[in-house]
Order: structure tokens, then sequence, then C-alpha cells
């Protein structure tokens, strides 16, 4: 097939056809634009002014000379142009549609050619406005905009090609997709609202007495929801009939979710109402932030974030780091679970914590906020889980994904936990094979990796567990699974771990038996609803610590941070290191102590970290890194081979980063040994890990040179407002997106 289009033959002048028109007539990237509209009238208005090349007098003429076809007419009278210009296409010719629904556009092509020509290939831009004519033609209407093209069997790759070129060429973005779906998601995402849209204004119109007068009254609301209600009649028409099948089922389902809106307003049913508005209201925010490319679904890795630095500067002041996202997966988790309402304060707004409270809304708990990091649970009960209406889905949350596992594992319906393209890496055996012996069924992808499919109706066993690894993701995920199993479930860890999920049973009246190394829960009791006030992350603090630290003149308060036992290695190691490190009004807050932490410059010197600080300053370590490089003599780092495996192989991505910045630092299997001396500046990766980031944004203060980070979107996802944050303290940071 001969790819070079002199001729592109435009049948029918209408908003869709007069704007491919002329953005292909000054984009002069597909030949001469002939135009054809069956009223001659539009035709020649076309041409005088300007969205064509050449006005068509005779259609048969046109098709014979076109090498491109674009059929923009009615889906309705598709058929008829089809008949039309049959015996005039060559084998060579290309032909495309722009109709809103497929299946009938093929199936006329099916009636009219004996064999579909391998250059058809269906499209349909999903752009317009209420106006109509070839006078509304605007070549910019599909910039940004989307465009299905839904291949055939027949369809030739080549035509598929030039339709894809075409489509680009107009600024629109092409996607592919079969007939049959497009049908289901247009009948969904775009006829359902437009019949909704006509009917709520004919109802009103027709069935109020004092109609003129609502008309007069109604305000934002009722014209926002009714705009598309002044769309082509005919075209609407046409459309419901030609895409009955899907359009009804999708009716169906709304007619559905509207009576139980109805019941729920007649039973005074708050919660049922409440859940509705929720639910929709977290999900259209979703969708949009979708759209933005911000959500955490949309995987923020896709969003280009640079951090750049300047060289220099100390930490001064008082500051509040975001909430702890450890106790803040946990308070959503148990919150759904228990009986009664959980208010929570403090709730950390990152990516991550979010992940797991809209898998929790997805599995049908009713979750108000989070506002301010107030949060609202509507707890379900130990057995109040619902099936959720597809996969859940975590972003770049490990810790929603292990904690989930063992919950879902015990439930009565099937699920599957997915993540972002970094999570999809991450070891799931550590969780999965542990549940498996608990009588669990879980397939996961080669290696263990994500996805996880879990599989319900399981009844588990209770078990003791040795844990090979010291994990709080592993005990809390085996926890959680012991709530539902038979007996007692145990696990036993190597070395102290977080002890967030043991403290926040107890919270919720679940007892928890803890003696020395091993935690252990039985089954038959209850989570009673409780307030949670979450404290400020001492993760996220340690790069405020590490900064004042590290910088001469520095002197920081971080305020109201938890200070629970198995967190403080970084506090500890950082002393040991020389730090001056004060801990203020020392309190204890819904089971968690908490602290306010002063640090003040003074020259650190280099230590060999002791192996049992590893777990309690597990995610602290790309930070302690720096510091290490800032500090006098050598440190050694042993025994965290952990983490290899984290967000990004942190050993690795941080003796890439500082070696770049011309630091003496040497990788081990299972550590690095860092000589203490200047940072310079440079250009660093920090792999989609949030805490690489963050760290080599700290280490700017002592740097000779502009430091640019990469890759930084991933910071969102435990600390939001970081930069702003950063910068109020005095660290020279700018965050560049695009
Ligand atoms: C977490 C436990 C730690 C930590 C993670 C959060 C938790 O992981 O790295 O950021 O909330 O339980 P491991 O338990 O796998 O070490």
């Amino acid at each position: 097939m001969n790819n070079k289009i002199n001729k592109t033959l435009i049948i029918g002048l209408g908003l869709i056809g007069g704007s491919l028109a002329k953005a292909l007539k000054i984009n002069r990237k597909f030949g001469q634009v002939i135009g054809y509209d069956r009223d001659p009238e539009e035709t020649q208005k076309g041409l005088q002014i300007g969205v064509v090349d050449i006005a068509a007098e005779s259609l048969a003429e046109a098709v014979e000379e076109a090498d491109l076809i674009v059929l923009a007419v009615p889906v309705k009278a598709m058929e008829k142009v089809l008949v039309d210009i049959a015996p005039f296409i060559s084998e060579e010719t290309l032909i495309t549609d722009v109709g809103s629904t497929k299946a009938n556009v093929v199936d006329a092509a099916k009636r009219v050619f004996s064999a579909l020509p391998v250059g058809f290939v269906p499209g349909h831009p999903i752009a317009g406005s209420e106006k109509s004519g070839v006078d509304a033609a605007d070549e910019s209407l599909f910039e940004k905009h989307k465009v299905i093209l839904t291949p055939l069997a027949e369809s030739s790759s080549e035509a598929v090609n030039v339709f894809t070129h075409m489509w680009q060429s107009t600024g629109a973005e092409v996607l592919k997709m079969d007939v049959e779906k497009h049908d289901e998601v247009l009948a969904a995402t775009s006829h359902l609202p437009h019949l909704l849209a006509f009917s709520l204004v004919d109802t009103l119109a027709q069935e109020q007495d004092n109609n003129t007068d609502i008309f007069r009254y109604a305000a934002g609301g009722f014209r926002d929801f009714t705009r598309i209600a002044g769309s082509d009649p005919t075209m609407w028409h046409d459309i419901c009939l030609a895409n009955k099948g899907a359009i009804l089922a999708q009716l169906d389902c709304f007619t559905h979710g509207v009576s139980k809106l109805r019941a729920a307003i007649d039973n005074g049913d708050s919660e049922s109402l409440l859940g509705t508005f929720t639910r929709a209201r977290a999900a259209r925010e979703h969708f949009s932030r979708i759209l933005s490319g911000t959500a955490y679904s949309q995987g923020m890795s896709e969003q280009n974030v640079t951090f750049r630095t300047q060289p220099g500067g100390s930490v001064k002041g008082r500051i509040r780091v975001p909430g702890d996202k450890s106790i803040s997966h946990r308070s959503i988790m148990l919150g759904s679970l228990a009986d009664g309402v959980t208010e929570v304060t403090g709730f950390l707004e990152g990516e991550d914590s979010l992940a797991t409270l809209q898998a929790f809304r997805d599995m049908g708990v009713v979750i108000e906020g989070p506002n301010d990091g107030e949060v609202t649970i509507y707890g379900v009960g130990l057995n109040g889980l619902q099936e959720p209406p597809g996969p859940l889905y975590v972003g770049n949350s490990g810790t929603s994904m292990r904690l989930l596992s063992g919950l879902l594992a015990a439930q009565s319906f099937d699920t599957e936990l997915t993540g972002d393209a970094s999570l999809t890496k991450r070891p799931m055996g550590r969780v999965a094979d542990p549940l498996r012996l608990m009588g669990a069924e879980i397939e996961t992808a080669e290696n263990g990796r994500p996805p996880l499919k879990i599989k319900g109706g399981q009844a588990l066993k209770g078990m003791h567990y040795d844990m090979p690894m010291a994990s709080a993701q592993v005990k809390s995920c085996l926890l959680l699974a012991g709530l539902y199993a038979d007996g007692e479930t145990s696990v036993t860890e190597p070395a102290p771990t977080r002890d967030h999920t043991e403290r926040m049973l107890t919270g919720f009246g679940y007892s928890v038996k803890q003696e020395n190394a091993t935690a252990a829960v039985s089954s038959g009791g209850q989570l009673h609803a409780t307030r949670i006030d979450v404290p400020a992350d001492i993760s996220s603090a340690t790069f405020f610590m590490v900064a004042a630290a590290i910088s001469p003149g520095s002197d920081l308060t971080l305020e109201h941070v938890g200070i629970n036992p198995t967190r403080i290695g970084i506090i500890n190691i950082l002393r040991l290191m020389g730090a001056d490190i004060e801990l203020q009004n020392e309190r204890e807050v819904g089971g968690e102590p908490v602290a306010d932490i002063r640090v003040k410059y003074t020259p650190l010197k280099g230590i060999h970290i002791p192996e049992d600080q590893v777990p309690l300053a597990i995610d602290e370590f790309p930070a302690l890194f720096v510091a290490a490089a800032c500090a006098e003599g050598t440190t050694v780092v042993s025994g965290a081979e952990e983490l290899r495996v984290k967000e990004s192989d942190r050993i690795q991505s941080m003796v890439d980063g500082l070696k770049t910045l011309g630091v003496d630092i040497e990788g081990t299997p299972d550590g690095a040994i860092i000589k203490g001396g200047s940072i310079g500046g440079g250009v660093v990766e920090s792999h989609d890990d949030h805490r690489i980031a963050m760290s080599f944004c700290v280490a700017s203060l002592r740097a000779t040179d502009e430091i640019t980070i990469n890759e930084c979107a991933n910071v969102a996802t435990s600390f939001p407002r970081f930069v702003e944050l950063a910068q109020m303290a005095g660290i020279k940071v700018e965050k560049e997106e695009g």
C-alpha cells in the first residue's frame, strides 16, 4: 500500500468534518483537502471560509480521486454513504469514520462490502461542542483530545498507522480499542450522561407546575449538569438506537444506583447516603487527578518532577512534618474493621496512605475526609468488608500491599492487589509464603512479585511463624490474618521492628499477647472504634534532623514527632555520631510516645553503625548516608541488606548518587563504607524513590555546587509539601515539573 496521501476527502462538513478538514488543510501533511457535503451550499461555504482546498461537486469523482476518505456524517447516514462510495473506491483507498458508535458502522460496512476493505479503520474523535455546521469548524478542536481507533481484523497495519498519524497531526492523542469495548466505554462515559441531561430537563419542563420559575431560579448546578442537553437531538436519537445494548446496560446500572439512593433517603439511612457521596467525590477527585497525571493510580513516576538545589545554608525554627505513614495506614485498616466510628487526626495525606484509604472505600467502607488530616471511618466490623469492583490498586505502597494481603487472605471474596512499576518489582513471597502455610490461596507473578491474586473463602489456621527477616510489614500481615485464623497466630521476629500494629490493636481493645520477641493474636475478638491522633512521622523528620546535624549554624525543632522505641534508631545513631539532639516535652498520645525534637549543629564523626539499630532505622539510611558523608572519618553500615528491596535498591541508589557528588563510598552486599569529606554538585537519580530524593536534597546544605535530583514525583507518597517545608526551614531547593 502506498502511504503517500495526495488527496484527502472529507464527506460531511459539519463541526467534526469541518474541523478535521481545516486542521489538515493547515498542517498540509495529508495532501489537498477535498470537502463534500450533501448540502452543496455547505460545501461551497467550506471553500469560501478556507476549511477545504477543493469543493467537490460530484461525490463519485471525489471518491475516485481521493487516497484517504473520512466519513464525517451522522451514524445513521453512514450506510447510505458507504453504498454511494463503494463503487468508486480502489483497493488502496484508506477509509475511516468519526461516528460515536462503532458496532453499527462496522455492521453497515459488512452489509455494503462483500469483504471489508483492508484500508478501513473505524475511528471516533472524542471532541465536540454544542455548535454545529461548517461555520463552527475549529482547527484546534482535537488538540489534547483523545481519538479512539477501532481497527478490525481485516484492517492493514499501514492503514492503522496512517490514521494514527493523521489524528496526531491535529494534536490529538490516539488510543486503540476493539469495537465492542469502545461502545461499552462510550455508553457509560458519554451516552448515559447525555441521556440523563436530556431526561432531567425534559422531566422538569413537563412535570412541574411552575416550570418557568424552576428554570428561572435554576442556578449553577442545574446549568452545569444539563449543559450537554443542548446537543443535537437527531444525533442523540441515532446514537441511542445505534448503541442500544450497551446503553440499556448502563441505564439499568444507573437506575439501580438511583433506587438505592432513593431508599436511603426514604429510610433516613445516613451511612448509606454518606457512603455514596464520599465514594463519588473521592472517585471524581481520583479521575481528575488521573487526568492531570498526579494520582497514585496513574503511577506517580510518570510525572516528571526534578529538584534543583543551591549549595549551602542552615536550618532553623520550628516545623511539624506530616503524619506517620505506618500509623496512618493502620488507622484506616483497623478503623474499617472496627465496630463504630473512628476519628483520626494528623492523618498523612500522602499517596501511600491514600492508596490504603481508597482500597477500603473500594471494599464498601464509608470514610469521610481527609480534611486537614481529619478522617472519619464508619467501621464495618471484622466481617463487613465487601467485594471490591475491580483490582485494588495501591500505587507505590509496599505497606498497603503487604498488610492488606493478610487481611484479604481471610475474606470471603476474591481480590487482586496491583501496584505501580516500582512496587511490581518488590518481593511479596515474604508475605505470600507464610500466608499459604496458614491455608491462604495466593497467586503471585514470577518470583513472588505483584500482582497478588488472593482467593477468598479459605479457612485460615493459626500458626507460629519465625520470621526470617526483621520486617514489621510481614509481622503485621500475619497478625491481621490471625484476626480471622482458627486458634492462635504468633510471630517471632529476629530483631525488634516497629510495633504500631500491636499497639493499635490494643488501642482498639483487641488483645495482643507480647512475650519477648513474639507477638500473638487469637481470632474471635472484636475491634472497638476509637480516636487516633497520628504523630508526625519520625522518618520524615529524619531529613530535617540530618539537615540540622550537618549544617553549621542550624538549630531546628521538630514538633510532635512519634518516638516509639522501635523507630528511634535514627536518634540513637546520630547521637553515637556526636549529634546534639534533645527530646523535649515527652508525652504519650493514644498509645504512642511523642516528643519535640531539637537538633543543633555540632560536627559529626564516623562510626560503625551497630547492627541492632538497623531495623529501628530501616527507612532512615538514605539520610544517614548523607550524614556519614559529612562526618569526620569513616562510617560503616552493615547488616542492612533489606535496604536492597525497598522502593529502590537504596544501597545502590545512594552509592551511585554520592559517588557522582564526589564522595568516597563503596557499597557492600549488606551496607556501605562511607568516608566523610566534601560533597560536590552534579545530577543524581532518585530512581523514583522518595527517600533517596529527599536525602540528596538535604545533602545540598553541605554541597559545593548545584545538585539536580531527577524523578522526584514519588516524594508525594510519604511527604506532600516537602519542598515548601524544606524551603521554610532554610534548604535552597526548587521543584520543577514538566
Ligand atoms: C513499614 C515497615 C518497614 C518500612 C516501611 C513501613 C510498616 O518495612 O520500611 O516503610 O509500616 O510496617 P519492613 O517491615 O518491610 O522492613
